[in-house]
């Protein structure tokens, strides 16, 4: 089987993270960009990236690289590729893209000419095209357009990663599946110590730290992947990664994994979640305001995902939240690495504890910080900042 680039894509700040899960699941990394790595592998490889990657979006399968200088030339080369070699003319086909060029005001018009091109190959070779549409869960092709440079990829994962399938009841401002384990991953988490999660929201950075202190493989919960749907998937393989991915996966926690939310309803959606995710039994809940959150003695870290405010009102509310996290902080959770996720840096700053680090982050298209503080035990004191 070919070797051949394999694109994997990723919010903007992931990178870092992204790269190391690559490398330590025995991968080579051969460039990144602000929101992608490259390695590069067979197509059967791209199933063991599909199912142990926890930052990745999508597992992007290089077919084809050109020049193309117009919507003509891209539809002249993406017809000559043997598009029959990946996949039958009965297949649903999506065509997605990230598109730069001078010519294409509007994406959809690329999609548009990149389909055509596949399908009317399909229509000459076999009087047939293959339906086509928006849904990602049958073959899905992706065109990459910058300049003159087009490169063809088969989207291998379909739906992007960060859809793992537990997150049934979404609610207000939840944090994207693979943002929440690159969160988790910068703070060095393995599952040594406890994990408390205030203002957990849908439960997403507590699922996460489950999954990753359980080594469990996050693309065991879904059972549809672009790959599926290419002509030679290798089924025998993909069970035989399953059965290892399971083989892996512990089946105990050392410490203890938290989550409280004040809001009746956010602690009822993320249980929901959680037994969706098959990691209800390993997480404590409770309905509590953030300052009544159990501490347990031992240490590890503590994560806090506050609300960022959008009207001028509401942030001056916040600015109390913002304040009574570092007094938190500071009397309860001793020992403790203490983060907090937050796309409001003035707020941050009315926490008043000195951040060890920064780490940049986006959430969609905000932008954020990952603030992490280092919670001494004993005599040596946290120092209060005016301005951090
Ligand atoms: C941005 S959301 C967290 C989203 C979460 N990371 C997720 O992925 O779903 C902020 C959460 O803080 C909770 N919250 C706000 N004020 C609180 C307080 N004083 N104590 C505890 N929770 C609070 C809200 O109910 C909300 O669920």
């Amino acid at each position: 089987m070919d070797k051949s680039p394999i694109l994997i894509t990723c919010p903007k700040g992931i990178p870092p993270y992204l790269r190391k899960e690559i490398l330590s699941i025995g991968f080579p990394v051969l460039s990144e960009t602000v929101s992608s790595v490259e390695t590069e592998g067979t197509l059967d490889d791209t199933l063991r990236l599909n199912l142990f990657l926890r930052t990745g979006h999508r597992v992007l399968f290089l077919i084809k690289e050109f020049f193309a200088e117009s919507p003509d030339q891209l539809y002249e080369h993406a017809h000559r590729i043997e598009w029959e070699r990946y996949f039958h003319k009965d297949n649903y086909l999506c065509v997605t893209s990230s598109v730069d060029h001078p010519t294409i005001t509007d994406s959809r018009f690329a999609n548009l000419k990149c389909k055509d091109a596949i399908v009317d190959r399909f229509y000459r070779k076999f009087s047939q095209r293959p339906d086509s549409g928006p849904k990602r869960d049958g073959v899905v092709v992706h065109l990459y357009w910058r300049g003159k440079q087009c490169r063809l990829f088969l989207d291998t994962s379909g739906e992007p990663l960060s859809k793992r399938g537990y997150r049934k009841i979404p609610l207000q401002a939840p944090m994207q599946e693979t943002l929440a384990a690159a969160a988790m991953l910068a703070t060095g988490w393995e599952g040594t110590g406890n994990f408390i999660n205030p203002m957990c929201g849908s439960g997403t950075l507590a699922i996460e730290a489950t999954m990753i202190a359980l080594d469990r493989a996050p693309g065991l919960l879904r059972s549809n992947y672009g790959f599926m749907h290419l002509k030679g998937f290798n089924q025998p393989l993909w069970e035989k990664l399953k059965k290892e991915a399971r083989a892996l996966a512990k089946k105990l926690i050392q410490g203890k994994i938290i989550a409280t939310d004040i809001s009746p309803k956010a602690i009822e959606a993320a249980k929901k979640n959680a037994m969706t995710a098959g990691v209800d039994q390993f997480i404590e809940f409770r309905v509590c305001d953030f300052s009544e959150t159990p501490v347990p003695e031992g240490g590890g870290v503590i994560m806090l995902n506050p609300p960022y405010g959008e009207r001028m009102g509401e942030i001056r509310q916040l600015e109390g939240l913002y304040k009574g996290i570092g007094d938190f902080f500071k009397k309860k959770c001793q020992g403790y690495w203490g983060y907090i996720f937050t796309g409001n840096f003035p707020l941050a700053k009315k926490v008043g504890l000195r951040t060890r680090r920064k780490l940049p982050f986006f959430n969609g298209e905000i932008e954020c910080r990952l603030l992490e503080y280092e919670l001494y035990e004993g005599s040596k004191k946290n120092v209060l900042l005016p301005a951090d």
